[in-house]
């Protein structure tokens, strides 16, 4: 605040009103002083949204270094032949699992409810699909689509991830698990 004002107010008042130290803001400088304060502003919620994103980021990345996990193990390399199957509970999602081993390096999984009434799907070698005995419905084992019978809904597919030492379960690839 310049001389000149500072003594109208004190004469004015007896002395430097409180107001006039707290706001002692030329106003002529009123714009500066704005301006200054939006960009504080801006940087202020530029950072916040930098170490937002970073944050998100970091996490992920965490987290793809986390998964698979051992608990999602569903079996050795080679303890399932070419053509055989296994059920398993899917980690993490108390549900039943069937994994068939297609070719040497190549394995499917499905949620192992049927969409229809939730019976138990079946592996079967000699048909090559994927059949529900109790309504007499069928999946195909490639890729889980309805063959015939009363389902409507494919199964769900799981994701796998084939490691050096094993078969991992990975995620829910399509479908809901019943
Ligand atoms: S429960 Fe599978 S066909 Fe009915």
């Amino acid at each position: 605040m310049n001389e000149p004002i500072k003594k109208r107010l004190i004469k004015k008042h007896g002395q430097l009103p409180k107001w006039a130290e707290d706001f002692s803001i030329e106003s002529s400088t009123d714009n500066n002083v704005s301006r200054r304060d939006f960009i504080r502003f801006l940087g202020l919620v530029s950072f916040g949204l930098f170490m937002g994103t970073a944050g998100v980021f970091v996490r992920s990345l965490f987290e793809q270094a986390q998964a698979p996990s051992m608990e999602d193990k569903i079996a050795g390399l080679n303890e399932i032949a070419v053509g055989e199957s296994r059920s398993f509970m899917i980690p993490g999602k108390r549900e039943p699992g069937i994994m068939v081993r297609l070719g040497d390096d190549r394995y499917v999984a499905y949620g192992q409810k049927c969409t229809h009434l939730q019976c138990p799907v079946l592996w079967s070698k000699e048909e090559n699909k994927l059949v529900c005995p109790c309504h007499n419905g069928a999946f195909a084992v490639e890729d889980g689509h309805v063959l015939y019978g009363p389902p409507e809904r494919p199964l769900p597919q799981l994701e796998l991830a084939v490691k050096h030492d094993g078969i991992y379960f990975v995620g829910v690839k399509s479908g809901n698990l019943v």
